[in-house]
C-alpha cells in the first residue's frame, strides 16, 4: 500500500517532466576565439538554433577544454563571455536551451575522470585529431590534458543522455569514442548512459576562405582579410569581401573546379539569402564582380549586423549576461548531477554522509 502510494507520484513526476517529448541534445563549443566567422555562423550555429525547438538542448561552452593548450587568463574569460554572448544574439535561446559554462558544473571533470579508467592508453593515443595537434605543438609541449581530451568531451555528452550530438565531420572519431565508451561502461556497470548519436552537419552551407578558396573558411586561416567575422564592423566586412579573391575570367557562374572564388561569393550569398544559385547565376549573367562582391557584402552585413549590435549589448552588461549563464548551469547540474551519481554508485564509491 505505501509502495502503490509511493509509485504514483513518482510515475507522474516522470511522466510531467517528459510531457514535452522532446529528446536530449547536446552540444559543445571551443571559446578559444573572441569571434565566431561566417563558416561557424552557417555551419553550425543556424543549425544549433533550429534544432533547439525539437529538442531539450544543453550547449556548453567548454573552457576546460580549451585550457588543453595555452591559454592568457584574460583572454579566456572574454572569449568565454563573448563567445556566450554570439551565441545568444544569433538565437540561442537561454529560456528554452541550457547555455552554460563547462566549468560551472563540476561533473563534467568528475565523470571525466571515471572515464579515464576505463579508457586504454592505446585507443587514446589513435585519437588523429590528437596526433594532429600534439604534432604541432611538439610532444613535449603537448599536455596530458590534450591527450584525454576525447574522454572529457565523452563526459560533456554522456551526462546528459543526449540522443542527438550536432558536430562537425571532424568531431566523428570523437563521438565513436563516446560511444564505445558508453557501450563499454554499460556492459562492465549495468545500463547507465543512452547510446548517443552523432548528428553531422551536412556541408549545406559551402564556406571558404576570401583569400584562398579553396580550404575551408578556418580560425587558423593565414590571412585574417579571408574570414568574415560575426563581431567585424560594417565597413570591415565590406573591405573583406570586396577584396576577395576571385580570377581573371569574368562571368559569374558556380564552377568550384575553375572558379572557387566566385563559387564561394555566390554560395554565402545563396546561404545567408535563401535565392538559388540558379537564380543567382541568372540575375549576375554580364554583371561585373564588383557589382556581385557589393551585393554579396551588402546581404552579409544584413545578416551579420544584427547579431554582432547584439552580441555587444550582451557584453556590455556582463553581469546580466553571468546571470544567464548561472541559470543554464543551473539546469545543467540537475540532470548532470543525477548521471554523476549513478556512475559513482555503480563503480563502487559510497555515499558521502
Ligand atoms: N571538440 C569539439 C570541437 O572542437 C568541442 C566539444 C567539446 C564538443 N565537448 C563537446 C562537441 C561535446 C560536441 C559535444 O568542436
Amino acid at each position: 500500500m505505501t509502495l502503490a502510494l509511493l509509485t504514483i507520484p513518482l510515475l507522474l513526476l516522470s511522466t510531467l517532466s517528459n510531457m514535452t517529448g522532446k529528446a536530449n541534445l547536446l552540444s559543445g563549443m571551443q571559446p578559444s576565439a573572441s569571434s565566431l566567422h561566417l563558416g561557424n555562423y552557417l555551419g553550425a550555429l543556424v543549425n544549433w538554433v533550429s534544432m533547439q525547438r525539437d529538442f531539450n538542448a544543453f550547449y556548453v561552452i567548454v573552457d576546460l577544454h580549451a585550457i588543453t593548450v595555452p591559454q592568457d587568463p584574460q583572454e579566456l574569460r572574454t572569449n568565454t563571455r563573448r563567445t556566450a554572448a554570439q551565441y545568444i544574439a544569433a538565437g540561442i535561446n537561454p529560456q528554452d536551451s541550457a547555455l552554460f559554462v563547462q566549468s560551472h558544473v563540476p561533473a563534467h571533470a568528475e565523470l571525466a575522470w571515471v572515464l579515464n579508467c576505463i579508457t586504454g592508453f592505446g585507443e587514446a593515443s589513435r585519437m588523429t585529431q590528437f596526433k594532429d595537434k600534439s604534432q604541432k605543438a611538439g610532444s613535449d609541449s603537448a599536455s596530458v590534458g590534450l591527450f584525454t581530451y576525447p574522454i572529457l568531451q565523452a563526459a560533456d555528452i554522456l551526462l546528459y543522455q543526449p540522443k542527438a550530438v550536432p558536430v562537425g565531420e571532424d568531431q566523428r572519431q570523437h563521438l565513436e569514442l563516446t560511444r564505445d565508451l558508453a557501450e563499454r561502461f554499460n556492459t562492465r556497470f549495468g545500463q547507465t548512459f543512452t547510446m548517443p548519436e552523432a548528428h553531422v552537419l551536412k556541408e549545406t552551407a559551402k564556406i571558404y576562405d576570401l583569400q584562398n578558396p579553396t580550404a575551408k573558411m578556418s580560425k587558423s586561416a593565414q590571412d585574417p582579410k579571408g574570414l568574415v567575422n560575426l563581431m567585424d564592423d560594417d565597413s570591415t566586412i565590406m573591405k573583406k569581401i570586396k577584396s576577395a579573391v576571385t580570377d581573371t575570367d569574368s562571368s559569374i557562374r558556380v564552377d568550384w573546379e575553375n572558379k572557387p572564388g566566385v563559387s564561394n561569393l555566390l554560395s554565402i550569398h545563396s546561404s545567408i539569402s535563401g535565392e538559388s544559385l540558379v537564380s543567382l547565376e541568372e540575375r549576375f549573367a554580364g554583371a561585373g564582380y564588383g557589382v556581385l562582391k557589393g551585393e554579396v557584402a551588402d546581404v552579409v552585413i544584413n545578416a551579420v549586423g544584427p547579431i554582432r549590435d547584439r552580441a555587444n549589448d550582451l557584453m556590455s552588461d556582463p553581469t546580466e549576461l553571468d546571470n544567464l549563464l548561472a541559470s543554464g548551469a543551473e539546469k545543467a547540474r540537475k540532470v548532470a548531477e543525477d548521471t554523476l551519481a549513478k556512475v559513482y554508485d555503480r563503480v563502487g564509491f559510497i555515499k558521502a554522509n
